[in-house]
């Protein structure tokens, strides 16, 4: 297949890459820039275990060619903590972390980035709001209810 120029902020690193066009963005971070924090659960769009910020919306990976982030900035889960010397998690990986909100963790790269996605777009005011935004996002331990804890507890 012909490869394409791309040209892509991932994580705060500028990317000159060249690709195949049919790639997805989900197999761009985890094949080519070995991000495999962002999961396939699904790949194809039903479980949200895939999800990342492109220029701050919530995306699924899988369902995003990555030649349309052409331009764009990619925040995944490697990127969310401002790190720095302490190495200090984001607010909402604390927040999972002391309400139990995972179990086997498969979920929970794509659970934390949708979290962070629904404060920021103001879906949080209340439990039902919450799981209606995060109802794309599948957790097969059943961790929904910690989860949902987590979210309120960084909102307030
Ligand atoms: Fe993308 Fe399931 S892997 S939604």
């Amino acid at each position: 297949f012909e490869q394409m120029p791309l040209q892509v902020n991932v994580n705060g690193t500028a990317h000159r890459l060249s690709i195949e066009p049919r790639v997805t963005l989900l197999d761009l971070l985890r094949e080519q820039l070995h991000l495999t924090g962002t999961k396939k659960g699904c790949d194809h769009g039903q479980c949200g275990a895939c999800t990342v910020h492109v220029d701050g919306a919530r995306v699924n990976a899988c369902l995003t060619l990555a030649m349309t982030t052409e331009g764009s900035t990619v925040t995944t889960i490697e990127g969310l903590a401002d790190g720095g010397p302490t190495g200090a998690l984001h607010p909402m990986q604390a927040a999972f972390i002391k309400h139990d909100g995972f179990q086997c963790g498969y979920c929970t790269p794509g659970q934390i980035m949708s979290a962070v996605a629904c404060i920021r777009e103001g879906h949080a005011n209340s439990p039902d709001e919450v799981r209606e935004y995060m109802s794309g996002n599948i957790c097969r331990c059943g961790a929904y209810a910690n989860i949902v804890d987590a979210i309120m507890d960084v909102k307030k």
